[in-house]
């Protein structure tokens, strides 16, 4: 082995992330087992209570995983057949499943360039007398312009809904996300910012009615058992998760701001390498960094070179979604989204969490570096 792998950097660490938190997680699984407490219950309430208190929303409804946050709150938002939802053509694809699920149709629209976010202008020229709603992804940890889309929203009537999945604790001009539209979707797969151990989702609104719904809709269409009001999902989460959740809770503004430290790093580091772009940092915006993603002409093979070096990277998200199979009824053909097409063609995720050390860092950044040092 050279001495050019003598660093490895995995893109995630969740064992090293969880090693602190082990007794405490074991001793809440134990508690549920000997409780025999598996599925909703006060361990959920507890940790719902303290979502929205973290969130500063009057309400946090636990879910299965994200994908039902996000239908849930299409569902309570009285999204369906007839109606269309414009969202961020860049997104990951279950913000654009959970539109299909419900009966609507999903209208996707380009991106800034600069912030990698939905472009308002671009939203508002998807606009139709069908549109019901509008929803923004906070993508990679980033919070997108929410008062912007508040403005927009309120001048077409239309709902506006945030897809927070991958940016717990993020906040826009102070205000963090899940409290900045009529409804928030959130996932806690492992490797969020806030991961369960397993699956979890969580929908955020400060509207009573919606909440009912959503509450409702997650079991079975029922608010007392066996009174079915609506028809339903089965998608609640598990005690034990809401557990861990709550647990993890506590650290989650600690390990953002890590988040944040280790991205200054990064861009620190990085900075001025000709043909690399960084990920931008709004001043309105207080990014949690789930993922820091570059973009540079030739990632494919600034990949394998790290690789080599024994760093792991991602592509998140390689194919826009216009351009994958089950979405070509949209009609949007290569050329439709310039900007969020170049995007997937030059993104590439160097490791990101909150473990990660300076030399873990500096080795990355050297890597990318020496790559472009090895073209010119
Ligand atoms: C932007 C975005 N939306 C929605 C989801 C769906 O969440 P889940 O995987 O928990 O269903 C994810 C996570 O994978 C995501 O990154």
């Amino acid at each position: 082995m050279t001495q050019k792998s003598a660093v490895k950097v995995p893109f995630l660490d969740l064992v090293s992330h969880h090693r602190p938190l082990l007794d405490e997680l074991t001793a809440a699984f134990r508690e549920a087992a000997e409780k025999a407490a598996f599925v909703g219950g006060p361990a959920v309430e507890s940790f719902e209570r303290a979502f929205a208190t973290f969130c500063g929303t009057k309400h946090a409804i636990g879910v299965a995983n994200g994908t039902d946050a996000l239908r849930l709150a299409y569902l309570a938002a009285g999204i369906g057949p007839g109606d269309e939802v414009i969202t961020a053509a860049n997104t990951f694809i279950a913000t654009v499943e959970a539109i299909s699920q419900t009966g609507a149709t999903p209208v996707l629209a380009d991106i800034d360039p600069k912030t990698r976010l939905l472009d308002a202008s671009a939203a508002e020229a998807a606009i139709s007398p069908r549109t019901k709603a509008l929803v923004p992804v906070h993508l990679y940890g980033q919070p997108a312009p929410m008062d912007t889309f508040r403005t927009l929203a309120d001048k077409h009537g239309l709902v506006l809904i945030e897809d927070a999945a991958q940016a717990h604790g993020a906040r826009w001009k102070g205000q963090r996300t899940g409290g900045l539209s009529d409804i928030a979707a959130f996932s806690f797969s492992p490797g969020k910012n806030l991961g369960s151990c397993g699956e979890g989702g969580a929908v955020t609104t400060d509207d009573d009615e919606l909440a009912r719904k959503v509450r409702m809709l997650r079991d079975h269409g029922q608010a007392k058992k066996y009174h079915h009001e609506l028809e339903g999902y089965n998608a609640r989460l598990h005690a034990i998760q809401a557990r861990f959740l709550e647990i993890k809770l506590r650290h989650l503004d600690d390990w953002n701001a890590t988040r944040r430290d280790r991205a200054a790093r990064y861009s620190n580091a990085l900075a001025g390498i000709e043909g690399v772009r960084l990920p931008f940092n709004h001043s309105d915006a207080e990014s949690v960094w789930h993922l820091y993603v570059i973009e540079t002409e030739g990632r494919d093979e600034l990949g394998p070179f790290l690789g080599d070096r024994g760093v792991a990277t991602g592509l998140h998200y390689p194919i826009p979604l216009h351009l994958q199979p089950p979405y070509a009824r949209l009609g949007k053909e290569e050329g439709a989204f310039p900007h969020t097409e170049r995007s997937a063609r030059d993104l590439l995720s160097l490791p990101m969490f909150p473990e990660l050390t300076d030399e873990q860092i500096d080795w990355v950044a050297d890597g990318v570096k020496e790559w472009v040092d090895s073209r010119s």
